[in-house]
């Protein structure tokens, strides 16, 4: 595998093939040097052009963590700002021979375009509404740590389906792990076809919800609406957020962040013992090391020279 762009890349041995890796990469960050040489004098490039705080600062981290050089660049602030295209900022920064380009952009497919003008492994942080695979490969990797195995776990992702990367890449992973995914939110967030294309059930009110193991909350996009996809926020917090005497004893429950506290989760739920958001934030770091790992381990330069001459 040459590149990640979407999780239905990896099959379920793939997925656990990477998280058996991440595993032993949690360790490093208890050690008194954080780090281990596997990508030494290798380079990392960081392409966001959507904010980001989690994705961006663990993928840095990662790549440090594996002692790789790392360029993190943002499109406000770069030449971006001035009208580059994507296409002229991967050629100038292809010239810096990177080993790995991370990208995030707000367009659909973006990544698989990247990976066209590059000779380097491009992963996806995230474009548009398409993919999010590391977020995905982290909720796996977080309740494997809680759960042992996704076997017969009963996940709900409630929310902002429509406009949510991270809900078609999670929900896709979940299902290839064996969980069984009920996707929650009102009709006007959940594109017609959703269910079929995912394998999963879709409901539309709460009313269940205390049958879920696990329940997965999403933010609400504004950026990605056009307006109008619910009445109000706080009429969506009423009928669909996520509050303490909603949930019951031993659920667990999961935000990729950034949190809108009161829409889609109470703030005193994000701060209680229901919560696993820290434990993903910390999942993060060791999962992009293995994916790192994974794509750049044991593949010389030369290779990839090789590769891009006969591809
Ligand atoms: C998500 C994203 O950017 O897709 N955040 C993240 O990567 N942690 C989800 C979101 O922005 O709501």
């Amino acid at each position: 595998m040459k590149h990640l762009i979407s999780i239905d890349q990896l099959g379920r041995n793939g997925i656990e093939r990477i998280l058996d890796r991440a595993a032993s990469f949690g360790s490093v960050a208890s050690r008194e040097v954080q780090k281990v040489p596997a990508l030494r004098g290798r380079l990392v490039v960081n392409l966001f052009y959507e904010s980001s705080t989690r994705t961006t600062s663990s993928f840095e981290l990662a790549a440090k963590r594996l002692s790789a050089d790392v360029i993190s660049i943002r499109s406000s602030g770069s030449s971006v700002d001035k009208g580059e295209s994507l296409k002229d900022t991967i050629t100038t920064l292809d010239a810096y021979e990177p080993a790995a380009i991370v990208v995030r952009h707000p367009r659909a497919g973006a990544a698989d375009l990247v990976a066209r003008w590059t000779r380097a492994a491009v992963i996806n942080a995230g474009d548009g509404a398409h993919a999010h695979p590391t977020q995905a490969l982290l909720d796996v990797h977080t309740l494997r740590q809680r759960f042992g195995e996704l076997d017969g776990l009963r996940i709900w992702i409630v929310g902002d389906i429509a406009h949510s990367r991270v809900a078609r890449s999670t929900a896709a992973a979940f299902g290839l792990m064996g969980a069984s995914v009920t996707l929650c939110g009102p009709p006007t967030l959940l594109p017609p076809g959703i269910g079929a294309a995912l394998g999963c059930r879709v409901v539309t009110n709460l009313a269940d919800l205390g049958e879920a193991d696990v329940v997965y909350a999403l933010r609400m996009q504004h950026e990605r609406m056009q307006g109008g996809d619910v009445p109000s926020l706080n009429e969506y917090a009423a009928l669909y957020g996520i509050t303490a005497d909603r949930l019951v004893a031993n659920q667990v429950v999961m935000h990729p962040g950034p949190v809108n506290r009161g829409v889609e989760l109470a703030g005193d739920v994000v701060d209680s013992a229901h919560s696993l958001i820290g434990e993903q934030v910390a999942a993060g770091v060791a999962v992009r090391m293995a994916v790192l790992y994974e794509l750049l381990a044991g593949v010389e330069k030369d290779d990839r020279v090789r590769e891009a001459a006969t591809a």
